[in-house]
């Protein structure tokens, strides 16, 4: 039924609209003594987790430092980031994007990926050739910026 402004109303307003996701995407460095054998156990119980929750995203780990990508319903993601800043197998996270809108999600296929990247702009370049949406193509690009001159780039440097 379309209203008076040829608008969809009602229940007919939700079928085939794309669910709001949230994404939260960060950066951090391990803790001092978690090693691969450590992030692999990190990433087994994260697709168990993730699976249970409707939580999907990429993991990647290289020279001490972690980006995670990770998307999901609002409430449960509010959940796994407050779990992340209190877990002490990494620190200084540092936010890079974080919001929630009607979009499709970039990793649709993956509970946890881990991927091990001397350099995540692969990862994320990579990322950015395989979507069209617009707003993760925004993310994606503003993130890409940042690595070169960010608080990422400090990092990695450290
Ligand atoms: C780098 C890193 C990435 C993580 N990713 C996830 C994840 O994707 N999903 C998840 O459930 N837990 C993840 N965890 C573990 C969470 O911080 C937390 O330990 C787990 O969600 C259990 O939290 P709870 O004890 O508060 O339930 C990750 C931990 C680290 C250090």
């Amino acid at each position: 039924m379309l209203d008076e402004y040829g608008f969809l109303r009602g229940a007919e307003l939700d079928e085939g609209a794309v669910p709001a996701l949230y994404h939260f995407v960060y950066c951090s460095r391990a803790a001092e003594g978690v090693d691969d054998a450590e992030v692999d156990r990190i990433v087994e119980a994260a697709q168990r987790h993730n699976l249970a929750r409707g939580i999907t995203g990429v993991l990647v780990f290289g020279s001490g430092i972690f980006f995670q990508w990770i998307e999901g319903p609002a409430a449960q993601m509010q959940n796994l980031v407050a779990s992340l800043h209190g877990d002490p197998r990494h620190h200084d996270i540092v936010t890079l994007s974080q919001s929630e809108e009607e979009r499709e999600r970039l990793y649709p296929n993956w509970d946890m990926e881990k991927v091990e990247a001397e350099d995540i702009r692969v990862v994320l370049r990579d990322a950015l050739e395989n979507t069209d949406d617009k707003d993760n193509i925004a993310a994606l690009t503003r993130i890409l910026q940042q690595l070169d001159t960010g608080p990422i780039h400090a990092l990695g440097r450290a």
